[in-house]
């Protein structure tokens, strides 16, 4: 179950860090999965594109994604977002945290409350209209990731900080991401700590340090190259 404090921004007493920034988590969010995961360029022309998340939280960085899909792609291109999450938030908490952005989100924030699976442990597939579908999957991510069966087109890596989440920044992680990805496939994170990218390159991905939004100086970003280069 998730431990968020009561007051403030969304924030994990256990990791002591925060879901996102209340003034510009949105800005955040589109800055450093989107924009740096190269999309909507990413997923001009394909009929199916993937995206699997460390870290669902509130559900943010799947609105954003969701609303900008529905933005950039005609009508027969769908998505599919996967999601791991480990200490699933309760609808009331989602819909308190994300009452900021109620306007931006319109029904699709509706829609995701409504459809939200109860806090049992496993695979949920929801549909959430013709051309979005979320799979949550409340478990820890390292147990779960080897389990996953999906060819993914782009990585949110959005666990909290490495420094006080080291066990879900992981070589069984990294490993699978590799395993799921196909030559092109790319990745971002908000952190630029050294045992990720060192993790991410061990598995065969290039990886990049890159600006950070705002204030942060770095973040990471990378994809898996084709296997001659
Ligand atoms: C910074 S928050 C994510 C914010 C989120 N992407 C959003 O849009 O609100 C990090 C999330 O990772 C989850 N998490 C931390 N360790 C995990 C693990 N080992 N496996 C799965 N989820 C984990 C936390 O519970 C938290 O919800």
């Amino acid at each position: 179950m998730s431990d968020v404090g009561a007051m403030g921004p969304p924030k994990s007493k256990q990791f002591d860090d925060v879901y996102f920034s209340v003034e510009d988590g949105l800005a955040e969010s589109r800055f450093v999965f989107l924009e740096r995961n190269n999309l909507p360029d990413g997923w001009r022309g394909k009929d199916q594109f993937v995206i699997c998340e460390t870290g669902f939280g509130t559900g943010l960085n799947f609105l954003s994604a969701w609303k900008l899909f529905e933005e950039t792609t005609s009508q027969q291109q769908r998505l599919d977002f996967i999601s791991f999450e480990k200490y699933p938030l309760k609808v009331s908490e989602i819909e308190k945290y994300l009452a900021h952005w109620k306007g931006e989100f319109g029904d699709r924030l509706q829609v995701l409350l409504g459809n939200y699976p109860p806090l049992i442990p496993g695979f949920h597939n929801i549909i959430l209209n013709e051309k979005i579908t979320l799979t949550l999957i409340f478990d820890d991510v390292n147990d779960a990731i080897p389990d996953l069966d999906a060819a993914v087109d782009a990585w949110f890596l959005d666990g909290f900080k490495p420094a006080t989440n080291p066990g879900m920044w992981s070589e069984i992680l990294f490993e699978n991401m590799a395993r799921l990805s196909h030559p092109g496939t790319r990745f971002s994170t908000f952190t630029a700590a050294g045992l990720v990218r060192r993790g991410l390159s061990a598995a065969g991905f290039d990886v990049e340090k890159v600006r950070g939004f705002g204030r942060k100086r770095d973040m990471t970003v990378g994809m898996l190259p084709s296997e001659n280069t």
